[in-house]
């Protein structure tokens, strides 16, 4: 049994914020934020709206294309690490909001690699013949996260939901081929993390004030692992298939940084071209942003039939992962 890509979906919020607009919160401007990381803008989660919201909004226009009803699905994984609350679940708030009754629910935390171990996780499911239908979400509300203050972090996040709907099918030759799944814990957690509102830290008057509740990065440690691994991700799952750089048709990266994309372009001696870009309009929205540029890419009529495409991602752990897919 294998684990086809039946359908895809996405969702951004309405309200967009330019990098001219953070150029009257912090000190920055358009032109370095556009040149250090290829943004221009970002979608930004409205005062009343929960990551759950846009997660079940992608979720329902991936429904929707696969002609499926909310009945037949039989779990649901949502990848986020900013879900509605610690407890209960995104996915079992998702289940009800979208009426997913028969499904199994629970979130996936891998950082920005999120969406990568999910549809790893799915697909084990569906090829251990344990379930049929799988939707699997990478959902963020990055920016109830984000230090406004913070000029090294609040320039790169937004907020978005992308889906899948993976099905059981017989046919080798389509869907999910490889996977390849990574993480290093051994490296500080101080150059990707959240101090404050976990166990290790509960939420208290101090955390408030010192901001320890808002993302934290070391920019250059994590550029520097990103810009490396990028590469080793995306040449480890070639080695596992039969196919070389030059039988991929389309590479979907994390969308972190546009000099991150450019250099792995660079060392694997393929054009920019080959990589499906969204950051500028989207910024990084971490377990989202590969099935959101998925979703467009396929709604745009960019990926055709048969086309192979890696999935590569990498994040906060540390973790990176890569998928290689038929459409
Ligand atoms: N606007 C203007 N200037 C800024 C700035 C901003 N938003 N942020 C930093 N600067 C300044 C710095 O203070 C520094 O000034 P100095 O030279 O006077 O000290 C200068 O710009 C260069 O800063 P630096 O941190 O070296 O920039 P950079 O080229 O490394 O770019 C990032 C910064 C954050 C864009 C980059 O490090 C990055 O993308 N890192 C990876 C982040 C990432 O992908 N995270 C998520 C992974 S899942």
């Amino acid at each position: 049994m294998y684990s086809k890509i039946l359908s895809t979906g996405s969702y951004l919020p309405e309200k967009i914020l330019t990098n001219n607009d953070l150029a009257e919160l912090v000190d920055t401007s358009d032109e370095w934020i556009r040149k250090r990381s290829g943004i221009n803008q970002r979608h930004i989660i409205a005062e009343n709206e929960t990551n759950s919201d846009l997660a079940a909004k992608a979720a329902e226009n991936a429904l929707k294309s696969a002609n499926l009803s909310p009945e037949e699905i039989d779990l649901i994984i949502v990848a986020t690490f900013t879900g509605d609350k610690l407890l209960p679940s995104t996915a079992t708030i998702v289940q009800k909001k979208i009426n997913a009754v028969n499904a199994a629910a629970f979130d996936l935390n891998a950082a920005c690699t999120g969406f990568i171990y999910a549809l790893t996780v799915g697909d084990q499911f569906i090829k251990s013949g344990f379930y049929k239908n799988v939707l699997v979400i990478g959902s963020e509300a990055l920016t109830r996260f984000t230090n406004w203050k913070d000029r090294g972090t609040c320039i790169l996040f937004g907020d978005g939901a992308g889906a899948v709907v993976l099905t059981r099918d017989a046919n080798a030759d389509s869907g999910i081929q490889h996977s390849c799944l990574n993480a290093d814990g051994s490296k500080p957690t101080e150059w990707l993390e959240i101090p404050a509102g976990g166990s290790s830290k509960q939420p208290s008057h101090r955390s408030v004030i010192e901001n320890e509740h808002y993302m934290r990065m070391n920019g250059k440690e994590i550029y520097k692992f990103a810009s490396k691994i990028i590469v080793e991700s995306i040449n480890e799952i070639l080695m596992k298939s039969d196919f070389c750089i030059g039988d991929i048709d389309y590479i979907i990266p994390h969308q972190a940084n546009i000099r991150i994309i450019e250099s792995a372009a660079d060392k694997l001696c393929i054009p920019m071209e080959r990589f499906i870009v969204n950051i500028d309009q989207c910024a990084n929205t971490s377990a989202a942003s590969v099935p959101i540029a998925l979703d467009q890419a396929v709604r745009s009529g960019k990926l055709k039939k048969n086309d192979k495409i890696i999935l590569v991602a990498f994040g906060g752990g540390l973790t990176w992962g890569s998928t290689l897919i038929v459409i």
